[in-house]
């Protein structure tokens, strides 16, 4: 019998999570899973808090992984810079514990960081660019980047606004974690006739969670090493993305708004421009990552396929 090998999706019930593991087993893996608070029926899976370093290093012990993906962290950015020290143990105190891990079981890391690891003046950033980054999240981001690179056998995927469907999992999330990527948001909201205020001076690259599982799972089989900047190809404001969000699924653009950063307060402060150049990675891994609209439409394609919305 063809032994597979073994990859550990950290943070299963997440957005990105939920995608490695539904097709983790598509590129040859036998997926198996971590849950934190939250549940999701997939097989393989069992409780972690990536904090408790001693259950940490025992799971990975008794797997014993090819390949770790971590996706979990404190995704909310404001709820990160309230509580910088939770933040801080779970999105630096978490990835110490798994690189750990990895060292002592010899397996390969990777980490998804993101692009807000940079300041955001100029865009269109590449891997060699300088990060900078400007609220707690982001630097808690760019603490566990650092602690992976010392591993001999690590990548680390950056995507910029994650968006895809997710619906499965069973416990609402703590304010710690996203309720809702942005593209669901949107769509809620205009299914229900609400408007929309989108903010028209922030730039990044929307990434279809979709997308970006298929790049991380090549990243996992391939041998490369280093950072990858693994996002969408367009470069758009939230309120453009928000505005083709509802022109591609029907819904009046009227309902869509453009505000400015300044009327639109938030706790932490955001990069004006995080756009990614994703040459590298489409390159290396062989893949081509889709536009905004390519991922919308991808999105509006999956709809019959997912029931339980
Ligand atoms: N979404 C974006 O727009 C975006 C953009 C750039 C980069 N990223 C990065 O991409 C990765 C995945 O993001 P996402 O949108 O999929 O996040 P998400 O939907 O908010 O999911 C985060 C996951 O982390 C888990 N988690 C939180 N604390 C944990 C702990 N102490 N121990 C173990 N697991 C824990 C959560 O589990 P429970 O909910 O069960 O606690 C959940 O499964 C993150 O590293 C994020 O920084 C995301």
């Amino acid at each position: 019998m063809l032994l597979l090998d073994k990859l550990l999706v950290i943070g299963s019930t997440g957005l990105v999570g939920s995608k490695l593991a539904s097709i983790a087993s598509r590129y040859g893996f036998e997926p198996y899973n971590t849950q934190n608070t939250r549940k999701w029926p997939f097989p393989n899976s069992v409780q972690l808090d990536i904090t408790d370093h001693d259950a940490t290093l025992r799971l990975v012990r008794e797997i014993r992984p090819k390949v770790i993906v971590n996706t979990a962290a404190l995704t909310n950015v404001d709820y990160c810079e309230t509580h910088k020290e939770e933040a801080e143990d779970v999105n630096v105190g978490g990835v110490r514990n798994l690189a750990e891990a990895a060292r002592s079981s010899d397996c390969r890391l990777i980490q998804i960081s993101t692009d807000s690891v940079f300041d955001g003046t100029y865009g269109h950033y590449t891997e060699s660019d300088m990060p900078h980054p400007l609220n707690y999240y982001s630097l808690t981001k760019l603490e566990a980047e650092k602690v992976v690179s010392q591993l001999s056998n690590y990548a680390i995927a950056r995507p910029s606004v994650v968006h895809g469907w997710h619906s499965q999992t069973i416990g609402a999330p703590s304010g710690s974690t996203k309720p809702m990527n942005f593209a669901m948001f949107v769509l809620d909201r205009l299914k229900n006739t609400e408007t929309v205020r989108a903010i028209r001076d922030q730039y990044s690259s929307p990434t279809l969670a979709d997308n970006l599982a298929e790049a991380v799972l090549r990243l996992a089989k391939s041998p490369e090493k280093g950072i990858f900047h693994t996002a969408g190809r367009s470069c758009l404001s939230r309120y453009e993305f928000a505005l083709r969000l509802a022109q591609i699924f029907g819904y009046p653009p009227k309902l869509v708004q453009p505000v400015f950063t300044s009327e639109f307060p938030q706790q932490a402060v955001r990069p004006k421009n995080c756009c990614l150049r994703v040459e590298k990675a489409e390159k290396a891994l062989g893949i081509r990552f889709l536009t905004a609209e390519e991922g919308i439409m991808e999105m509006k394609r999956q709809i019959p396929s997912i029931g339980d919305r």
